[in-house]
């Protein structure tokens, strides 16, 4: 199984969400492929938002070695599943898509934790800490229920 997390910049909550899904699988000796990438070009090759890296090595999850690369069409036929952060990823994310195969891999991340509610992961980019912890538990929340689900 190979799961794709999928954001604006790949540098806030998609790693984070990359982060967290190695840790859990590191931990329960899975053998899951994690990938994460963003929609946008804007921080491509850069390491993850230093909010997001201090806000993740409170929680003993090390974002250090990730590095922002952007979303590309070959990532449906890579991975088994796409999990974006907000609706506008969605619509960035669906834009790109083939076929009804591709259309199909897609989906909010947060509905693994809220099924079908459509809640977004916000944006904490121009916000501050409390953003990037809340962010935290959406994200931490989600990732623990999908591995559940997996295993
Ligand atoms: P991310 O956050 O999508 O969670 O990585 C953002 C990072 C950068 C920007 C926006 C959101 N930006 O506009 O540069």
């Amino acid at each position: 199984m190979k799961i794709l997390v999928v954001c604006l910049g790949n540098i806030c909550r998609s790693p984070l969400a990359e982060g967290i899904l190695l840790h859990l699988v590191k931990e329960k000796n899975l053998s899951l492929i994690i990938d994460s990438a963003g929609t946008s070009d804007y921080h491509i090759g850069q390491a993850p938002d230093a909010r997001t890296v201090e806000n993740a090595k409170k929680h003993k999850i090390d974002l250090s070695p990730l590095r922002a690369r952007q979303f590309i069409e070959k990532d449906f036929d890579t991975f088994d599943k796409i999990y974006v952060m907000d609706k506008s990823n969605l619509q960035n994310v669906l834009k790109l898509a083939r076929n009804d195969s591709d259309k199909q891999k897609v989906d909010l991340f947060l509905n693994i934790s809220h099924p079908n509610q459509n809640m977004e992961v916000p944006d904490p980019y121009y916000g501050g800490e409390k953003g990037f912890e809340n962010v935290f538990q959406l994200v931490w929340n989600a990732s623990e229920e999908l591995i559940k689900s997996l295993h």
